[in-house]
């Protein structure tokens, strides 16, 4: 089993406290699946440039800058792992720029959902402010992208709330660890609501396009053809799709 943590920081060697909140939770990961493959990746190592809002993404179905950054290896890497660990450092109550650039790129990915069945935590560090904002926001993006988030750790260095290097931390980790690697087993039972919402708003849009798009005679985007091509535009719901491919993650 391959499990992938992206970390959304700048920071690497021992300074970002998002980077070591993610390594304790692959820690535990290690203890609890003797054999996982655990790989965290951060943005020092696999920069991603923001999107330039050309829409090659919908119509043709590639990103001209994938060639130019790390996300054409980050894309790989999405597609092969098990599970996914997504990490943000909170930056003005939000998450950072590395990961609204990630996330900005990965937009074609709701329209197809890329990511069905793929398991997911979502984890925000902030200073003091923001966290569940930031954790809500990724949790979300990552939904509509198809993804079962089996768990979401907003946390934070002071005040109130989810405290890094607390008991209540410590226990929050280890519960998230054991959910994701339920959602491993059965990813079915962490599909969400807005998914679904996702999905129908989706299928309704692409259905017309196709009908509109025959009609005239004229090709559909591509990513009309994909979401055919996948199956969904058969589906009655997501939840559907996901136990047509067998449940199990891309
Ligand atoms: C650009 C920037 C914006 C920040 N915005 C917030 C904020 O809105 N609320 C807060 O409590 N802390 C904020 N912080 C503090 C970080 O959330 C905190 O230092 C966190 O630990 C950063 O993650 P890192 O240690 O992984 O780099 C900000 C830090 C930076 C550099």
């Amino acid at each position: 089993m391959k499990i992938l943590a992206l970390v959304f920081a700048s920071r690497r060697e021992g300074k970002s406290v998002t980077l070591q909140v993610t390594e304790e939770l692959c820690g535990l990961l290690h203890a609890r699946s003797a054999g996982a493959e655990l790989e965290i990746v951060t943005m020092s190592e696999l920069p991603v440039l923001s999107c330039v809002g050309c829409k090659t993404c919908f119509r043709e179905g590639f990103c001209p800058q994938d060639g130019a950054d790390g996300m054409a290896v980050l894309r790989q890497k999405l597609r092969d792992c098990d599970a996914l660990i997504a990490a943000t450092p909170v930056y003005m109550y939000s998450v950072s720029g590395w990961c609204k650039n990630f996330l900005d790129r990965c937009a074609r990915w709701c329209h197809v959902f890329e990511l069905l069945g793929k398991p997911c935590v979502a984890l925000s560090v902030t200073g003091q402010t923001g966290a569940a904002r930031a954790c809500d926001y990724l949790s979300e993006c990552l939904e509509t992208m198809g993804c079962c988030v089996a768990a979401r750790l907003p946390m934070q260095r002071q005040g109130e709330g989810l405290l890094v290097g607390s008991e209540e931390a410590q226990a929050a980790l280890s519960e998230a660890a054991g959910k994701l690697l339920d959602a491993v087993r059965q990813p079915e039972n962490y599909l969400s609501e807005l998914a679904e919402a996702q999905f129908q708003a989706m299928l309704k849009s692409f259905r017309g396009i196709e009908t509109f798009r025959t009609l005239m005679g004229r090709r559909c985007p591509d990513e009309v053809d994909t979401f055919r091509q996948r199956g969904l535009m058969n589906c009655a719901s997501l939840r559907e799709a996901l136990l047509k491919k067998g449940g199990s993650a891309t």
